[in-house]
């Protein structure tokens, strides 16, 4: 399963890249606002710290499919060819992801809560599809129940797209479609970083520090011990 940060904010971005393996960036018109500067500043900087052989995903905001379509060129344009036209599941999405799909974009189908959603987004020819786990969750319907179930679709019909596994509240979420194998989850930098926050771990480390000090003295370590 790839790991990318569905996040804009060029710190935190960067903070997570220095300890993390992340394949990538994922970006919607919402994280976009909340990082407050102008949409191409802000993911041509994310672009350049990146790199351009990484997923960079920027959604469309038009509501036609002939609108989209333009967007989605012009966000390629810019950002360069590892960029993925975000476009939301609706009828004029699934019209402009057939039509850029044949053009050769890489386009990621999102705003998907339903199974058949992600199914007329693979048949449209979209790489990946992102369902909102935390937010299925929140409409009273198992987000991980969804996602496996639109991963099983894929698979058996013989469907080249793969998941991109969005809106995540907690490691455990993100942790059962690893299990599963999705293709992909896009995930928010704290959660990322929750997912080795636990004093268990720390305090095991500190007492190797501990017991090693204990033998050769303190600051000591494999370098300066002899
Ligand atoms: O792009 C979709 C995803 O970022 C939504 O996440 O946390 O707003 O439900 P969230």
């Amino acid at each position: 399963m790839k790991l990318l940060i569905d996040d804009a904010n060029i710190e935190k971005i960067k903070k997570i890249y220095e300890y993390y393996a992340i394949d990538g960036v994922t970006t919607n018109p919402s994280i976009i606002a909340k990082n407050g500067k102008k949409p191409y500043e802000t993911l041509k900087e994310i672009r350049e710290f990146i790199g351009k052989e990484a997923e960079l995903h920027v959604q469309v905001v038009s509501s036609t499919a002939e609108e989209m379509i333009k967007e989605g060129k012009k966000i390629v344009e810019e950002l360069g060819e590892n960029t993925y036209v975000k476009i939301p599941t609706v009828p004029e999405g699934l019209k402009a992801m057939k039509q850029l799909s044949k053009e050769g974009y890489k386009i990621t189908a999102t705003a998907i809560y339903t199974p058949i959603q992600a199914y007329l987004a693979a048949k449209a020819g979209a790489d990946y599809a992102a369902p909102y786990v935390n937010r299925i969750d929140n409409l009273g319907t198992n987000g991980i129940e969804v996602t496996r179930k639109i991963h099983d679709i894929f698979e058996n019909n013989g469907l080249k797209t793969q998941i991109l596994a969005a809106s995540f509240k907690n490691s455990l979420q993100v942790l059962e479609l690893c299990e599963y194998g999705v293709g992909a989850s896009t995930v928010a930098p704290d959660i990322i970083e929750g997912f080795i926050n636990n004093p268990n771990i720390s305090s095991a480390v500190e007492v190797f520090t501990e017991d090693f000090e204990g033998l050769c003295g303190k600051g000591k370590t494999m370098l300066n011990c002899d």
